[in-house]
């Protein structure tokens, strides 16, 4: 039977606030500006530029939809061949790639998002993918690229540690860590930014799973992490923006 602490807790995972909360005091509806739909980067810093979706007919060995929903699971076995670069950006635009750009404040992307909102960055831990020096990036969606962070030593022990010595999550050819900007879905939904945020994020996994899936490589969500040392191995502060999900992906055929 659940404990009354338990039974508070429940209420997270339900919509009633929508009817109880006064959306007049949202950003959105105050007429504040929306907030960037993505982090700035350093211009003067390094950026791999990425294949485009052109390129991945021919360059990547796709499984078709069917048996990639058939064979996914959770694979924490990986062999050490790397991943290719076009291989990498397939898995980026699979969980993150905008699809179309209409306007400056709104990116529709290959996954959907509560209010088209998106607030989500992509980190990756790069260990072992073609042409791309080892070191912390992150995705740049609008640009499809991703700009270089720094190096990490010691990156496959820490990122393990990070996740309280779950070895396979060290192991991987590249880690993905997803954080939140929560500004970016408060701006719209106020108190109800929180739950959507975090079903917006299994959205993102799934894609990672079953695109991982079609090129012969496996993934694992992770959710159990030390928030304190992930955020401070990826450098974001962990109060405007955090980890919220990490997988990491290795090639397993
Ligand atoms: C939200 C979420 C968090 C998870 N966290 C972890 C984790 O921290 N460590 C781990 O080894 N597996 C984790 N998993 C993987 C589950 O253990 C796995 O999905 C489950 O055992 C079912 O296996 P399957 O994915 O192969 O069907 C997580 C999965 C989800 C969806």
């Amino acid at each position: 039977m659940a404990d009354d602490l338990i039974r508070k807790h429940r209420e997270f995972l339900k919509d009633t606030l929508r009817k109880e909360y006064d959306f007049s005091k949202t950003d959105q509806h105050r007429g504040v500006p929306a907030p960037p739909i993505q982090k700035p980067f350093d211009p003067k810093a390094h950026r791999v530029p990425l294949p485009s979706p052109e390129e991945y007919e021919g360059s990547v060995q796709g499984a078709d939809l069917l048996s990639a929903i058939v064979r996914r699971e959770s694979r924490r076995h990986y062999l050490t061949d790397p991943l290719s670069l076009v291989e990498l950006s397939f898995l980026l635009y699979s969980t993150q790639g905008v699809r179309q750009a209409p306007h400056p404040s709104l990116a529709l992307r290959t996954v959907p998002s509560a209010g088209a909102r998106h607030s989500f960055e992509t980190y990756l831990l790069v260990k072992k993918v073609e042409e791309v020096p080892t070191g912390l990036y992150r995705y740049l969606p609008l640009q499809h690229e991703m700009v270089f962070l720094g190096d990490i030593e010691d990156m496959e022990m820490r990122v393990s540690l990070a996740c309280f010595g779950q070895q396979f999550v060290g192991a991987g050819a590249v880690t993905f860590v997803w954080t939140t900007i929560p500004y970016r879905m408060e701006w719209r939904y106020g108190l109800l930014a929180h739950r959507v945020i975090l079903i917006d994020v299994g959205h993102v996994c799934q894609n990672l799973y079953l695109a991982c899936e079609a090129i012969g490589a496996g993934t694992c969500g992770v959710a159990a992490y030390d928030q304190q040392e992930m955020d401070e191995l990826i450098g974001v502060d962990g109060k405007e923006e955090f980890t919220v999900y990490l997988a990491p992906v290795g090639r397993v055929r």
